[in-house]
């Protein structure tokens, strides 16, 4: 009974720490790994590309795989949810795929 109970705690504690999306995380590993070619400018300049959420994490992705950084697919989502809460503000954020 005690075991049964532990396992269920852990998974608890496992799918809350893996699904959840971590904004904090995302704009410290923006800082770090993806301001060498571009500041914030480019999310917000005039002729911006991106113009849905989905757009969004494409280039997200493309940025990351151009760069060979071996990102986790939720550090991918921690750094979209950061760009679009501060910059972008889209508010269709669901997956369409
Ligand atoms: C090797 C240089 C390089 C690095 C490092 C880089 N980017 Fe980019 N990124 C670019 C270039 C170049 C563009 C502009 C592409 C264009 O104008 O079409 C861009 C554009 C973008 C855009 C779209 C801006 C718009 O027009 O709306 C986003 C979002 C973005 N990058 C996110 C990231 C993220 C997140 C990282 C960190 C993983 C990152 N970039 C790291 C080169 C880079």
């Amino acid at each position: 009974m005690k075991f049964k109970f532990s396992i269920l705690l852990l998974s608890i504690i496992f799918t809350s720490t893996t699904f959840a999306i971590d904004t904090e995380e995302g704009k410290d590993m923006y800082e770090e790994d993806c301001t060498q070619c571009h500041d914030s400018s480019v999310f917000t300049r005039k002729d911006k590309k991106v113009d849905t959420f989905d757009a969004l994490k494409k280039q997200v992705h493309r940025c990351v795989t151009s760069q060979g950084y071996s990102w986790f697919e939720e550090d991918e989502e921690n750094v979209t949810a950061y760009l679009n809460d501060t910059f972008y503000k889209f508010s269709e954020t669901t997956d369409s795929e």
